[in-house]
């Protein structure tokens, strides 16, 4: 309920309303677009208000956690109708953002916590019994424990289902070259922690490792694990391995493991190894103004099975929202750039296909300027004009496409 009345503050103060009480001059350029966005927003509120007398909690039939929390129906119907003017007032409120700020201007965002997460200072979890063996769904391969956390053994769950992967990939060289697939899988399927490689133009991979060697391309967030082993295998590997790996993830077929649920709530998360975990038993928390992306099956992820598959609960109407952001004729119209179906285009890469908390973190990264490699200066200037919720419903349409249609260009 405090996100219904959030998403109607947010709305209020992102649309007409601020600029109406900007002054005299800026009234007469209120256009109908504005006016339906402040009628929405107002019917959004009242409709909020009358929720808030009922019971605290929305409807999310989808997730169907618990479902003796299931709302009466009245309240349902209720929700239903706020739901709707909430993501026709979003979409309004969303045309407007898109249209925003001129390159250079300062970035909207900061790194958002719940984006980049860190563990705990006191991890209290049972150590696991290195010597237990896992298994997955379709495989006959055995692996420990203690092989499955090897920084330099990349599992592979399914060899059939690709050629043999080059050394620096399947287990790297120690000391600090570890396995690419260790992290991004060995057919570079990813994770949200990670990236997915399968598919990206090895042109891009190498020019992305080499941004990572010179620091032009850090995190907004330093001091998190996964990126700064990235940052120590750029600059350990050398020229030939990169090129190997590039090739090789270059060469493998992009997979879209996830599939997005537009919701008002989500799985309440805490933070294993650097990544956001469903708690156990499965319990719904607002989702807010964030985008999840949550492995369906903790044990399939943490064995880093490329089989692995991944829900994103994004904002309701973050799709809709992301598509006409991405087709926009302006500046930061995605598509004029990344492809029609963000299949990748040029020096831009795909969007399709990839990780949307990754996607996510990226954005944030060039609006921070954190990214800021030779290729970047024209995402530093679309990502500083967009807000955090365009770059959830961005990262979250891009998720809603098949990776099918993605250049073959390398
Ligand atoms: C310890 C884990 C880890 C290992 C090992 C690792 N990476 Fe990464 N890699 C990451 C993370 C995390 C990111 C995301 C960085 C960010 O958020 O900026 C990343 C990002 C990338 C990207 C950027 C992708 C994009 O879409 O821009 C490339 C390219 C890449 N890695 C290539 C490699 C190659 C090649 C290897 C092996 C030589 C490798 N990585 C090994 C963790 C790893
Ligand atoms: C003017 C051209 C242009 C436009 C418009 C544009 N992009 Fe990009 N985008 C690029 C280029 C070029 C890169 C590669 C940057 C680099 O190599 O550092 C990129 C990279 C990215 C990345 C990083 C991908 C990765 O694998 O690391 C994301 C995310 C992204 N763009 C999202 C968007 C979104 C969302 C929009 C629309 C809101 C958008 N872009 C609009 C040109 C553009």
């Amino acid at each position: 309920m405090t996100d219904c009345f959030e998403a109607v503050k947010a709305c209020s103060v992102s649309g007409a309303i601020l600029r109406k009480s900007e002054g005299e001059s800026r009234v007469r350029e209120i256009n109908l677009q504005d006016v339906t966005a402040v009628g929405v927003c107002i019917a959004a509120a009242v409709v909020c208000g009358f929720l808030r007398g009922g019971e605290q909690r929305g409807g999310l039939d989808d997730l169907q956690l618990e479902p003796e929390d299931r709302p009466a129906q009245r309240r349902a119907a209720l929700a239903l109708v706020l739901t709707l003017a909430l993501a026709w007032s979003g979409g309004a409120c969303g045309t407007e953002l898109a249209q925003g700020a001129e390159p250079g201007t300062p970035a909207k965002v900061s790194p958002p916590a719940w984006l980049y997460p860190v563990n705990p200072a006191h991890d209290i979890r049972p150590e696991p019994d290195p010597q237990a063996i896992r298994r997955v769904p379709g495989s006959a391969a055995r692996y420990t424990n203690a092989q499955v956390d090897d920084l330099f053994i990349a599992p592979d769950w399914h060899p059939q289902e690709h050629g043999s992967a080059p050394a620096v990939v399947s287990r790297g060289r120690p000391p600090e070259t570890y396995a690419c697939g260790y992290c991004h899988r060995v057919t570079g399927a990813g994770a949200p922690e990670n990236s997915h490689l399968a598919g990206l133009p090895a042109a891009y991979i190498r020019q992305q490792v080499e941004d990572m060697r010179t620091g032009a391309r850090r995190s907004s967030h330093p001091g998190r694990i996964p990126q700064d082993y990235m940052a120590v295998v750029a600059r350990s590997a050398s020229d030939a391995e990169i090129d190997e790996a590039a090739l090789w993830f270059a060469a493998q077929a992009p997979v879209a493991n996830f599939r997005v649920v537009e919701s008002h709530l989500a799985p309440s998360v805490h933070i294993e190894d650097w990544k956001l975990m469903a708690d156990r038993p499965l319990r719904r928390a607002p989702l807010g103004h964030r985008l999840l992306e949550l492995p369906d099956d903790p044990q399939d992820f943490t064995s880093r099975d490329t089989r692995a598959r991944f829900t994103v609960y994004a904002p309701i109407g973050s799709v809709e929202r992301g598509r006409l952001l991405a087709q926009h004729a302006g500046t930061t119209g995605c598509a004029a750039c990344h492809g029609p179906r963000l299949q990748g285009m040029g020096s831009a890469p795909p969007l399709v296909g990839q990780s949307p908390s990754y996607l996510l973190r990226q954005l944030v990264d060039f609006g921070t300027g954190a990214r800021h490699g030779p290729q970047a200066a024209a995402m530093i200037a679309v990502a500083r004009a967009l807000s955090m919720d365009d770059m959830i419903a961005a990262a979250a349409y891009a998720a809603s496409l098949s990776p099918s249609t993605r250049s073959s260009a390398r």
